[in-house]
């Protein structure tokens, strides 16, 4: 695993991006793994602001969500599919048809989860995008989901409801369950970015880089695997590291 300690979100932010696009260079049909809540939209921005100068072209690249919440559906501004249209597709002109997101309002959650699979499958990723969990959590794998887990529908913990509520207008409104791309199926990508920004995640980012054992009770461990993880934190996250590479 490799780890990048940048001064602050936007150069953390700026280098992820440029990650992103030496992918979309090198392959203009490239598929993106990608990841909601906060702390991605920096690199977004960067991606859509490289857009406006240069004109990057990205109506060949195939899109593919990690997780959704369960029942809010697309429309509804919460839900991880309308995230990525404001915060993403709408900036660099990416198509419905070219993006990937569990179907939330799915009747029977078994086949939805196959579906999901089968569209990992056909789609091998070239880069997988990840945030971090203060609990460990990738994606919402949460601790204690088994390591060969592939697309499932999970019970969010107390914490991540809790952590997530700041989005809702009050906790009660934050979903009970979602679906996540299992920890397996992540470990699938062929590259993985795994960011973090700000002292909240420097725990989480500690136990990642230095922890010692691999098990569920961490998910995010099971990056230490993956031959190509780089992690990408700015001072904050990283405020808890004995050493620090940059
Ligand atoms: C949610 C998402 C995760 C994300 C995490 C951290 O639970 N399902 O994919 O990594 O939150 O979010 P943030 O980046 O807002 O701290």
């Amino acid at each position: 695993m490799k780890l990048l300690v940048l001064d602050s979100y936007e150069e953390m932010s700026r280098v992820a991006g440029e990650a992103v696009l030496a992918t979309v260079k090198a392959n203009p049909h490239a598929v993106l793994g990608l990841a909601t809540g906060s702390t991605p939209i920096g690199l977004y921005e960067h991606l859509i602001e490289e857009k406006k100068k240069n004109g990057t072209d990205y109506t060949g690249v195939t899109c593919i969500n990690l997780d959704e919440y369960a029942g809010l559906g697309e429309d509804h501004d919460q839900s991880y599919a309308y995230f990525m249209k404001k915060h993403l597709f709408l900036g660099l002109g990416i198509e419905k048809g070219q993006t990937y997101i569990e179907n939330d309002l799915a009747e029977n959650g078994e086949e939805e989860c196959l579906r999901y699979d089968a569209v990992l499958e056909k789609y091998p990723r070239d880069i997988q995008i990840l945030g971090i969990g203060s609990n460990g959590h990738i994606a919402f794998n949460e601790p204690g989901t088994p390591f060969d887990k592939t697309t499932h529908r999970v019970a969010l913990t107390e914490g991540t409801i809790r952590d997530n509520s700041r989005f809702f207008r009050s906790v009660d409104e934050v979903p009970k369950y979602a679906y996540t791309m299992g920890p397996k199926s992540i470990m699938g990508s062929k590259k993985i970015l795994i960011l973090a920004s700000g002292e909240g995640k420097a725990k989480a980012i500690q136990e990642l880089v230095e922890g010692t054992e691999i098990t569920p009770d961490f998910p995010a461990g099971i990056l230490r695997n993956h031959p190509d993880c780089t992690v990408i934190v700015d001072k904050g996250a990283a405020s808890l590291l004995q050493e620090r590479c940059v």
